[in-house]
């Protein structure tokens, strides 16, 4: 069975993706762990080494590296990994389910407010200047997180009720 969690940085896709694997005895594999691990360097040192559109084509490979290898697997994907695969309305619908975790502008703000200097994509702002930034940026992906087949609404959620949504979906 495939398992794909997709959704906003910091929506939880990483721990929901853990949790649940545990408690389904199921392979977890994180994609932008996966990728530091094959690159031997973060994202972070991607991003800035290498660039966005390298670290984008390079997030699409492995995705789809992981995908053929894996028979049954919960992937959990990073923030934009939706939005820039071409065929990802293939990949999700080939999926046997696909879950969106999404989370309020003020959410996420709270959440990645408190650990901005490991995203590359919102380090160099000021805290005033995210409400604006996820804000505009949701509104643009939200395309590509809404192909996924169900919707959990993760706001005021501890991480064990959203695992158990989903252990009802399954
Ligand atoms: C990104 C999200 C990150 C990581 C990279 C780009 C994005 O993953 O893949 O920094 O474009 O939203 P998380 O969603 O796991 O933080």
């Amino acid at each position: 069975m495939k398992v794909v969690l997709v959704g906003y940085m910091a929506s939880g896709k990483s721990s929901v993706g853990r949790l649940l694997a545990k408690q389904l005895g199921a392979k977890f594999i994180d994609l932008d762990s996966y990728i530091e691990e094959h690159q031997k360097k973060t994202i972070r040192a991607i991003f800035s080494e290498n660039g966005e559109i390298f670290f984008r084509k390079l997030e699409h490979k492995m995705l789809q590296k992981v995908l053929n290898e894996n028979e049954s697997v919960l992937l959990s994907t990073g923030g934009g990994t939706p939005c820039y695969s071409n065929n990802m309305d293939t990949i999700l619908k080939n999926s046997n389910h696909s879950i969106y975790l999404q989370l309020s502008v003020s959410a996420l703000v709270e959440r990645i407010s408190k650990e901005k200097d490991q995203r590359p994509l919102v380090k160099d702002l000021e805290d005033h200047e995210l409400p604006e930034f996820i804000g505009k940026h949701i509104f643009e992906r939200r395309q590509y997180y809404e192909l996924a087949k169900h919707i959990i609404s993760c706001d005021k959620k501890e991480l064990e009720e959203v695992v158990a949504e989903i252990e009802d979906l399954l």
